[in-house]
């Protein structure tokens, strides 16, 4: 019968037959030890040299990483093992050989490794953040479905921009210029005016020209929006949203936030009510002397780091080129020195720009949007994830709600995650008067005919309606412990990366 490895603790006792590939070999000479990798788990599945073995043995010993086999045999529970169980095998079919595959355990650089991403995220850490992924994705779905919100799919190809001009990219649609759409907002807001609460899920192009470690040039956001309301239920959904994401995941993917080394406690904390601030509050912080502290703080524990980090390499070092040691112990220290180098290049450059973020926290213009800097200062003050709003309009879209009481700002909301992640959702409520709407559209140099259809939603039964929208990749960089988002989309596009 054939199982799925995830399903062994079923079928204890019981001879089952596996496929999938050799995550990992080893042999004594006598016994082959195959780590098989299946897409639901790992196993090991023991080959021991007998009269049964004797067509296959030699099979077996020989099987290299990420062959393709079929495994026949009989399941035990073993504890010690990985996933619990182990397989003592009766039968082997080969199915695909694997000659020199690329990633090898040994460490690979960033680069080498996003080249190969075909190959690369059959790997453990991949497969684990993938599946956060999948359970996030899942749980968006499910949460607007059973909510009563509609799907309305929105247009890729866009005629006029969405957000701001500058990251449009550019398509000649037989002729004529159209854009990649950064945003499905401006056509869910005419489908919440026919069915009161919808949402759009897809993908979105911005032509981001830096490379950080949170933009992608293409990712995939939800955007809900909803008929007769404000920013105060904008904010509510919101919260309401984040909780049940979070839970799902703790629910149901513990084990990969562990593996991942994700500090479990910290999502535990995140629970209603989230904190909100002002924009005018979040200035006030970054330019008080909280910021500061947190950020000399951070200075001190940083360099404290890299000259620990420093001894321990040496050590490990001294320890690799010494004699006597084995092979996969070497191994293992090269791995560890890996690691270590790349969170001491990391800590090199965060405390070379922690001065500059000092400077701009400091500097903040109460006028302006908050940079990534800032925003790592303000999610960082909290456990819980911190909603700002009233930004000033001059650095939003033009579409936003201007408030009743301050002309100069917008009834808008972003949410920082805690913990330095930064923003992960944005949204506001709209203008819904038709004529300030067509001034903002002038305001911002903006042609009203590409907006004509956009501005007749206000002339017929317009109404307060508002929505947000959700960066998946942020959010599972956020919920995974993930510096950046690169490995949050199986094929990531950022600048300077399309292939393959
Ligand atoms: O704040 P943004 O630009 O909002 C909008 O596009 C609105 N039209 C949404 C709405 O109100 N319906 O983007 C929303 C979210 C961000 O908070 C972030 O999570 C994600 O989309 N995002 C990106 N994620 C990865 N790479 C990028 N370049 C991103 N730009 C935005």
């Amino acid at each position: 019968m054939h199982a799925l490895i995830k399903d062994l603790k079923n079928h204890v006792g019981e001879t089952v037959r596996l496929q999938g590939w050799i995550y990992n070999s080893r042999d004594s000479g006598k016994i082959a030890f195959l780590v098989l990798r299946d897409g639901s788990g790992l196993c090991q599945c023991v080959v021991a040299k007998s009269p049964a073995t004797e067509g296959f043995f030699d099979t077996a010993r020989k099987l290299t990483q990420e062959a393709a086999v079929r495994l026949t045999g009989l399941v035990k529970a073993n504890e010690k093992q990985i996933g619990g169980h182990e397989l003592e095998v009766t039968g082997l079919e080969m199915v695909g050989e694997s000659v020199d595959f690329p990633i090898s355990p040994k460490p690979h650089g960033i680069e080498f490794l996003f080249k190969h991403r075909h190959l690369h995220f059959r790997s453990r850490r991949q497969w684990h953040i993938l599946r956060v992924r999948h359970a996030v994705i899942d749980e968006i779905r499910s949460y607007f479905n059973r909510n009563g919100f509609t799907l309305i799919d929105t247009p890729i190809f866009a005629p006029a921009a969405g957000e701001g001009a500058q990251t449009l990219f550019q398509v000649d649609y037989f002729g004529e210029p159209v854009y990649l759409a950064q945003t499905g907002q401006l056509y869910v807001e005419a489908g919440c005016m026919a069915f009161g609460k919808v949402y759009c899920f897809g993908p979105t192009f911005r032509a981001e020209k830096s490379k950080t470690r949170r933009h992608l040039t293409e990712f995939w956001m939800v955007e809900p929006e909803i008929a007769f309301a404000e920013l105060d239920d904008v904010v509510a959904l919101a919260e309401d949203f984040i909780c049940s994401i979070v839970a799902r995941v703790l629910r149901d993917h513990r084990a990969d936030l562990e593996f991942l080394g994700r500090n479990i406690a910290s999502l535990e904390k995140i629970t209603k009510p989230f904190n909100r601030m002002t924009h005018k509050e979040a200035a006030e912080v970054l330019r008080g002397p909280r910021a500061k502290e947190l950020l000399e703080k951070d200075l001190t524990a940083k360099t404290a780091r890299i000259a620990e980090i420093k001894t321990l390499l040496a050590e490990k070092e001294a320890k690799v080129a010494g004699q006597g040691v084995k092979q996969w112990e070497k191994d293992k220290l090269v791995g560890e020195i890996a690691d270590l180098k790349d969170e001491v290049g990391d800590l090199e450059v965060e405390v070379t720009n922690i001065p500059h973020h000092i400077e701009l926290a400091a500097k903040f213009d109460p006028g302006g949007d908050l940079g990534g800097s800032d925003e790592t200062i303000i999610s960082r003050l909290s456990d819980k994830p911190t909603f700002v709003t009233h930004y000033p309009k001059a650095c939003k879209a033009f579409y936003m709600k201007q408030s009743a009481d301050d002309a100069s700002r917008v009834n808008n909301v972003d949410l920082l995650a805690p913990e330095g992640f930064g923003e992960i959702i944005g949204g506001s409520q709209r203008e819904d008067s038709h004529d300030v709407l067509l001034h903002r559209i002038h305001e911002e140099g903006l042609n009203p005919d590409d907006y004509a259809w956009y501005l007749d939603l206000r002339k017929y039964g317009t109404v307060p309606h508002g929505g947000f929208g959700l960066g998946v990749e942020r959010t599972v960089a956020w919920l995974c412990g993930l510096k950046h988002i690169r490995e949050t989309i199986p094929f990531p596009r950022m600048m300077g990366r399309f292939y393959p």
